[in-house]
């Protein structure tokens, strides 16, 4: 697949096949992927936990609240992407142009890791809805937990969906 189609087949998966494990040369390449990810000043402020069984099953709960994400209960993985802080330049940059970096390093590298779930034949869906102190309670983390990403196979019956999206003379001008 090369990135266009990547990005054409690349969708929140919200239908997993609960009874087919991810296998660990799959999550090795999506692993892989997240560590070539840019973030400013290469500081990598963050940190992938991999969550399989129990955990990942009390994490799933964990993203659960007010009866949202009922699905990925049903998802073996889930990539509980935490922070860490910001290297030395990063933070002086951040604070000095009034920018998130780490959002933006957070947000790459979950992009990073769902379309090399997709170049993989996995299905995933990013997870902002979580319990920040659940997560790390379960998983003994320090950093706040930004996102959760479950990891699964589609089911059979999981189609491609049309792209709703801004026509692109709305989401892009040139000047
Ligand atoms: C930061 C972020 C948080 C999200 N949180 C959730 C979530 O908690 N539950 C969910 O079902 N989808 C969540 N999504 C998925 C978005 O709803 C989805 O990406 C968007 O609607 C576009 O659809 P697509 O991913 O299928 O192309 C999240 C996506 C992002 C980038």
């Amino acid at each position: 697949m090369n990135f266009t189609e990547i990005a054409q087949n690349r969708q929140s998966c919200r239908k997993y096949d609960g009874t087919k494990a991810v296998e660990q040369e799959k999550l090795d390449a999506i692993l892989n992927a997240a560590q070539l990810s840019p973030s400013a000043c290469n500081g990598q402020p963050y940190h992938v936990t991999v969550c399989t069984g129990d955990t990942a099953a009390a994490v799933a709960k964990a993203t659960q609240g007010m009866g949202m994400n009922k699905f990925v209960s049903d998802a073996p993985v889930q990539l509980v992407i935490s922070e860490k802080p910001y290297c030395r330049t990063a933070a002086v940059g951040s604070k000095l142009k009034h920018n998130d970096y780490r959002s933006i390093d957070i947000g790459i590298v979950a992009a990073y890791i769902t379309a090399e779930a997709t170049a993989q034949g996995l299905g995933s869906c990013i997870l902002g809805w979580l319990d920040s102190e659940k997560i790390k309670s379960i998983c003994d983390l320090d950093g706040d937990i930004r996102l959760v990403i479950c990891l699964g196979y589609a089911s059979a019956d999981d189609k491609l969906r049309v792209k709703k999206r801004k026509d692109l003379d709305e989401l892009v001008s040139y000047k």
